[in-house]
């Protein structure tokens, strides 16, 4: 029984008694085991000889990899053949660096298909209008939109609004950034809101706080009692422009054409384990997604992440460390229409759940690495806190409760697991745009995130105790 190892004392009492026994102020509620925090210590040496292996050696050739990876592929959205060649390509490298125990389990993903799209004000003035659809949108009637605009800044304006006021018009959401999470409502939810008060298509700022007028695409839901209307992104630019144009009492008319294809194929997700020396079945999980927008190359999102989580079992293998459990990376699939490899990965995995120690993701950046975003019970958080110690100064750690994306799915079943935090302020300029590429990259960043996502990874995976669930 772990609990056991495990003591706690309440809020008020913020000291904490060492192993050595000495009295030292604590910065959390938790205390631990002195046998534990003792063992935790005991891997310093081990995670800073991974680190360095990976620094030194391990971290240029997967940049390398990296780099050939995203410049032979590109961009690589969900249902196409080019995904699958990089799926390919990934387990033939796996194969490469001497880990053979690669696995992929098929399934059925959308296909969605950029034809054609195009937009122009010709009202009141002539001026072309960068627009990017959103994923799933429909196309336009043959022969386009040719409608009137009405720019609204929120939900509440656009409700506030008579019906007549809006049937027949192209709405525009010039809705403020506040934050990716907040904000990214205007692009899933603007369409389906928009149809219910008769407008024939939408156009909304693009979820970004920065922009040198570049549109920003990504996932967007029909509500299934709605007219369903052509959706796309527009640059910050044309969004504040056509505010501008209407508050100062200008007609505003755009014409719109928008073609897209739609089916379903057949995707993988693609496990690569090293399996534990003592307790196989049990799982450390670290995983990023392979599929991509349609649009830039994906080296961002995610395949900065996809890299970083792949080279751990594949750099502890060749290190010849074989921690106590199976540390599995994932490589999901279509993540970017809507978590699809993970939903599937859940649904074949559901009764296996409890045997997932703990499940990490990178998808928000390999920049700077700054610690984890970490969900779980109290004793868990503890844990890894003092897991963190070692990693100073990359030891923040916070809880925003809902951490990665994939794994959120995991999360809400109880399973404990983190996120990378990254000083990432800069993510959401790039973000599936065409700005996502290898520039938005630096070298000694990523191997930064693979030291410290290999190391941490590793503790976890071989601690004596498994992390405690509420
Ligand atoms: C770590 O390595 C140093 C030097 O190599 C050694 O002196 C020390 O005892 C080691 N610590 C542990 C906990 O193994
Ligand atoms: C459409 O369905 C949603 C729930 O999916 C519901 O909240 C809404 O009231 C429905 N609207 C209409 C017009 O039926
Ligand atoms: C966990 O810790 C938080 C404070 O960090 C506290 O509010 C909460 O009650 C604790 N939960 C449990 C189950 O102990
Ligand atoms: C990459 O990051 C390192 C470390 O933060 C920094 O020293 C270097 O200047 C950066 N390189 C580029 C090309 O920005
Ligand atoms: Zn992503």
């Amino acid at each position: 029984m772990t609990a056991l190892k495990l003591l706690f004392i309440f809020p008020l009492i913020i000291i904490k008694i060492n192993a050595n026994f000495v009295i030292t102020r604590y910065d959390d509620e938790c205390v631990l085991d002195p046998a534990l925090v003792t063992e935790i210590a005991s891997y310093e040496n081990v995670t800073k000889h991974i680190m360095d292996q990976i620094r030194d050696y391990y971290g240029k050739t997967m940049y390398q990899e990296y780099t050939r990876f995203i410049d032979k592929f590109g961009a690589r959205p969900s249902g196409t053949w080019i995904l699958e060649k990089s799926i390919d390509h990934m387990i033939d490298l796996t194969k490469q660096h001497g880990l053979y125990d690669v696995t992929t389990e098929e399934l059925e993903v959308p296909y969605w298909l950029r034809l054609m799209e195009s937009a122009i004000m010709l009202q009141p003035r002539v001026k072309k209008i960068a627009i990017l659809g959103f994923g799933s949108s429909v196309s336009t009637p043959s022969g386009g939109i040719h409608a009137e605009v009405i720019v609204v800044r929120s939900f509440a304006e656009l409700e506030k609004l008579d019906r007549t006021k809006v049937q027949g018009k192209i709405v525009v959401f010039n809705e403020p950034y506040v934050s990716y999470g907040e904000t990214v409502i205007y692009r899933t939810q603007g369409a389906s809101k928009a149809a219910r008060k008769g407008a024939v298509a939408t156009l909304v700022r693009s979820i970004t706080p920065f922009s040198i007028y570049a549109p920003h695409t990504g996932a967007q839901y029909y509500e299934s009692n709605v007219t369903k209307i052509p959706t796309a992104a527009i640059t910050l630019e044309d969004a504040d422009l056509l505010q501008r144009l209407q508050e100062e009492g200008e007609k505003i008319v755009l014409e719109i054409q928008m073609a897209y294809m739609e089916d379903t194929k057949k995707s993988r997700n693609t496990l690569v384990d090293l399996k534990g020396k003592e307790s196989p079945e049990k799982l450390v999980i670290v995983s990023g997604h392979i599929d991509s927008w349609d649009v830039g190359e994906g080296a961002m999102d995610d395949g900065g992440g996809m890299m970083i989580s792949w080279l751990v079992p594949v750099v502890l293998n060749s290190l010849n460390l074989k921690p106590r459990r199976t540390v599995r990376a994932i490589l999901w699939t279509a993540e970017e229409p809507g978590l699809i490899g993970a939903q599937a990965y859940l649904k074949q995995h559901k009764d296996e759940l409890d045997k997932i120690n703990f499940i990490m993701e990178s998808d928000e950046g390999t920049f700077q690495p700054l610690g984890l975003d970490v969900a779980g019970s109290n004793k868990t958080r503890c844990i890894v806190q003092e897991v963190l110690k070692q990693f100073a100064p990359i030891n923040k750690m916070e809880n925003s409760g809902a951490p990665g994306s994939d794994i959120v799915l995991f999360i809400k079943q109880n399973v404990p697991g983190a996120s990378l935090l990254n000083r990432n302020e800069r993510y959401y300029w790039f973000h599936h745009s065409e700005g996502d590429t290898m520039n938005v990259q630096n070298m000694t960043n990523v191997i930064e995130c693979a030291a410290f996502w290999a190391a941490f990874s590793y503790v976890i995976a071989d601690l004596s105790v498994d992390l405690p669930r509420n």
